[in-house]
């Protein structure tokens, strides 16, 4: 299988508040590739949220360079890496609240013009065809994180970028999305970075990343 490689070099990134400018990303060089579960893991307010939306093209970079098979993210632009690149499942969800949570699941399939049933991805995260039919907000917390975890799965992206993805789930149900994205990676060859505080998910990782006073290592 082609291997596909996401590289970081040099990032460094600050934020501005109230409080003046706070350098969160001191020098991340990092190198995934396609095939294998990263796990990034580091206390609160590290930085892990702003180091993936980088990653994803949500933030602009302030320095340093990303790049997919070597074309940097600078080529191939922000709003095409995020179209046809990059998938997230945000820690706050992002659905569509006024759509079901098949909806929210088609809206994915759509975009690359596929035909393929999205109860497939709703069942897969142990949602039933009823649930599919409800309102995102007539979900609760945990059904709502499964149906941004099948958005995510439903599309056709190289790279999934995952912000505790499995914060308000139970054991069983955690487990069940740990195999989806070892099925991800390890069969359809994607890119899967997840960033998380749970042992369980970083104990499956294939690389266990660390965050800490900006910079990153194993
Ligand atoms: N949009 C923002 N504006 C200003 N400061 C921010 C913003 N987002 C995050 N920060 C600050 O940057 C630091 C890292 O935040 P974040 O990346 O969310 O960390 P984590 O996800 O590891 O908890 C925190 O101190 C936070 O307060
Ligand atoms: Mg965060």
């Amino acid at each position: 299988m082609k291997k596909n490689i996401l590289s970081v070099e040099g990032i460094r990134y600050s934020h501005k508040n109230a409080s003046g400018v706070q350098n969160v990303l001191k020098g991340i060089d990092a190198e995934f590739e396609s095939g294998k579960i990263y796990a990034i893991v580091g206390e609160s307010g590290s930085g892990k949220t702003t180091f993936l939306s980088l990653l994803s093209a949500l933030d602009k970079i302030q320095e340093g360079d990303i790049a997919y098979n070597n074309k940097s993210l600078k080529k191939i632009g922000s709003s095409e890496f995020r179209l046809k690149y990059v998938n997230i499942v945000f820690q706050s969800y992002n659905l569509i609240k006024y759509m079901t949570a098949r909806e929210n699941v088609q809206v994915a399939i759509d975009f690359d013009k596929r035909k393929v049933n999205p109860d497939k991805y709703l069942a897969q995260v142990g949602l039933t065809e009823e649930e599919g039919g409800r309102l995102v907000n007539k979900l609760s917390g945990g059904q709502q994180q499964r149906v941004a975890i099948a958005r995510a799965i439903a599309s056709n992206s190289p790279i999934i970028v995952a912000d505790e993805p499995t914060g308000n789930l139970d054991e069983d149900t955690e487990e069940k999305i740990i195999e989806i994205f070892k099925e991800l990676a390890h069969e359809q060859n994607k890119i899967v970075i997840i960033v998380t505080h749970s042992r369980r998910v970083a104990a499956h990782a294939d690389e266990v990343l660390h965050l800490r006073r900006g910079t990153i290592s194993r």
